[in-house]
């Protein structure tokens, strides 16, 4: 039995009382800092303490696992979703996706893990992905349309995702370009496409999501407290996951049809509506170095259209946006 088995086992049998740090070192012949690198690396994994001082910890509450037979009956897709892979803890479910694809994977095949250990953000970063809190997924997708045209997917992903939080959930969700998604300017929600092309045309897409559904403020790192949250805590209640799932899948398939048929021109009005980075000043961090100015609209292409100080024009591929 691991460390962490044997701490969550005399939990169990405390029955809901506080345990000091001193008990548990005691117990199981441990220093109190180990104690609390063990606590905290349960609390990574779904686990709630409630930490007092002088008394000690309280287990509060146990990881959720998403209940899949909620998520296959409550579908409302053709084939997002249909193909399904639910895993307790991977590396990142992109990882996952990609070998999928390998094998033959089809269009709507769905990876949905727990936990991440190493979930990946955009441009480099980390993705903070603990036990049973959030919707981690990657969608495999095989549109065939021109590689310069990937931008307008993951635009197309960002307004889905904030049309379901807001017809689900009624919270004022925005899009900063140009896929995070922000509740009361801190973001709840991140976007990653990654693709393989051939002759110029995407062969798939693999889009990944992660939502940040019910972490409370002690689940985040001190570097993501004050920038991000999570439905739960802008709600002010848990979240049903299963529920939010299926509602994104319906919606993200629905708009992904519109796309198919009627190309960017519908999904760019929405964006423009959703978005929070328009008609403002703005910096945009980019790998060129920063650029100062204000976003005027996106093109046909999900480029970011900044007008300068000087009065030009400029267009933005990738970037991070500050305000
Ligand atoms: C970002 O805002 O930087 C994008 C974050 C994307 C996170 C999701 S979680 C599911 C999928 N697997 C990953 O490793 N990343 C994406």
């Amino acid at each position: 039995m691991s460390m962490n088995q044997r701490i969550l086992e005399l939990f169990e049998q405390s029955d809901g009382a506080f345990l000091s740090g001193e008990e548990i070192s005691g117990q199981l012949n441990i220093s109190r800092t180990a104690v609390w690198k063990h606590i905290e690396r349960l609390r990574e994994q779904g686990y709630q303490f409630e930490a007092v001082p002088r008394k000690g910890y309280r287990l509060t509450a146990k990881p959720v696992k998403l209940d899949l037979a909620r998520v296959v009956t409550g579908l409302e897709t053709a084939s997002f979703g249909r193909h399904l892979k639910y895993y307790d803890e991977v590396e990142s479910t992109q990882t996952v996706a990609h070998g999928l694809v390998q094998e033959g994977a089809q269009e709507g095949t769905l990876v949905l893990a727990e936990q991440q250990n190493a979930g990946r953000g955009r441009m480099g970063r980390k993705w903070h992905s603990p036990k049973g809190k959030g919707i981690w997924m990657s969608l495999i997708l095989k549109p065939g349309i021109p590689l310069q045209m990937t931008p307008q997917l993951t635009l197309l992903f960002a307004v889905a995702l904030c049309r379901t939080i807001r017809g689900y959930l009624g919270l004022e969700a925005g899009i900063k370009w140009p896929n995070d998604l922000l509740i009361r300017g801190r973001k709840v929600s991140g976007i990653l496409l990654e693709s393989n092309a051939e002759d110029e045309r995407l062969l798939h897409v693999i889009a990944g999501v992660g939502i940040s559904v019910n972490l409370e403020p002690q689940d985040y790192p001190e570097e993501l407290k004050e920038i991000a949250t999570s439905l739960a805590i802008e709600a002010g209640h848990p979240i049903d996951r299963e529920a939010l799932l299926c509602r994104f899948l319906r919606d993200l398939e629905q708009l992904y049809a519109l796309y198919r048929e009627q190309g960017f021109a519908p999904i760019r009005t929405l964006w423009e509506a959703q978005s929070v980075s328009l008609h403002r000043p703005i910096r945009v961090q980019t790998a060129q170095g920063a650029v100062e100015g204000t976003a005027e609209s996106i093109d046909e292409s999900g480029a970011l259209l900044i007008r300068l100080q000087d009065g030009s024009l400029q267009k933005l591929y990738s970037g991070v946006v500050e305000f």
